[in-house]
């Protein structure tokens, strides 16, 4: 594991790309550019801060977060791999998989020509996760920092035979008021509701907020929009590799169940979350790959 001062040696860039190093040690890289901000933590590769120029955050962090090592950090866009929600078999492997909680290596960071400033992490193999993944694969990300924010997950099965993945891009938006946001692009879309012991349902109309909702969307390969009167802005998530969606929020009681959340935390954020998740789990054929791409933009309302 390289210090941040070797990080900076070797992967910073004057300017626009500087490792730190926070009070409980983790450590980020920090994105400047002309066209956006944006903060990235070694510990699970998860984005914790994205907002294109002059406008407000797009990704919702809680302010009770624990920064803590191999703990969950509570918002974000944490990456559920390779298995989302709880595993089949096993309660006391780790919900949402194990990647979420341990670090990447960085790669690599790059100025592109067109302004953006794209890395590279690797989700390293290691003994801790052998138990609960005894499979030959490798998972990869590349993340490009502008006025999209664009996500590329890639898992290689490097064994002579199928390996089963079920993941998901698990991110938290910042929006104004549940209460108040619509969610556009998943009419039709036949879902599972785990609130309501994993029934399924079609989805009539738009997505609205009145309660505990835990969903997972399939047959949902249509960009998604989360539209926001109180922030005055749509967030549209466009997505390839991926035909299921999760929308996520605790609502009152959970969330101040939850110490790292409290009682008001699931007023201000949604998680709309690209995924592979029950009928759209992936199977991954001996010795190829797959490609999970999302691309988030922000369209602000004219004053
Ligand atoms: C969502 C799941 O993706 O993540 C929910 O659908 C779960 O069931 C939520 O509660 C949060 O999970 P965690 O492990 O981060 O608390």
């Amino acid at each position: 594991m390289l210090s941040v001062s070797e990080l900076n040696q070797r992967h910073g860039i004057s300017g626009q790309a500087s490792f730190v190093q926070d009070a409980n040690g983790f450590v980020m890289v920090k994105v400047t550019n002309a066209q956006a901000t944006a903060c990235i933590a070694l510990q699970g590769a998860q984005l914790l801060h994205w907002a294109p120029a002059g406008q407000q955050p797009v990704i919702w962090v809680s302010d009770r977060a624990i920064y803590a090592p191999g703990k969950p950090v509570r918002g974000g866009a944490p990456i559920c791999w390779p298995w989302f929600g709880p595993h089949d078999a096993r309660a006391d492997f780790p919900a949402h998989g194990f990647v979420r909680n341990l670090l990447w290596e960085l790669v690599r960071v790059d100025a592109l020509p067109d302004g953006t400033t794209q890395m590279a992490l690797h989700f390293p193999a290691q003994n801790e996760t052998t138990e609960q993944w005894p499979h030959d694969t490798t998972l990869d990300m590349e993340l490009t920092v502008g006025r999209c924010l664009k996500v590329d997950l890639v898992t290689r099965n490097q064994e002579n035979q199928p390996v089963t993945v079920g993941q998901a891009l698990h991110t938290y938006f910042q929006i104004g008021d549940i209460r108040q946001v619509r969610i556009l692009g998943l009419e039709g879309c036949p879902y599972i509701d785990k609130v309501r012991h994993g029934e399924r349902h079609v989805q009539e109309g738009e997505v609205r907020f009145d309660r505990e909702t835990d969903r997972i969307y399939l047959n949902s390969t249509r960009d998604v929009v989360i539209e926001d009167p109180v922030m005055k802005r749509r967030i549209r998530i466009a997505k390839k590799g991926s035909a299921s969606t999760v929308v996520w929020n605790p609502w009152v009681e959970k969330s101040a169940a939850m110490k790292d959340l409290g009682a008001d935390g699931y007023v201000r954020m949604v998680c709309v979350e690209n995924a592979n998740a029950a009928d759209d789990v992936l199977v991954l054929p001996a010795y190829s790959s797959h490609h999970l791409e999302v691309c988030y933009t922000v369209e602000e309302e004219k004053p």
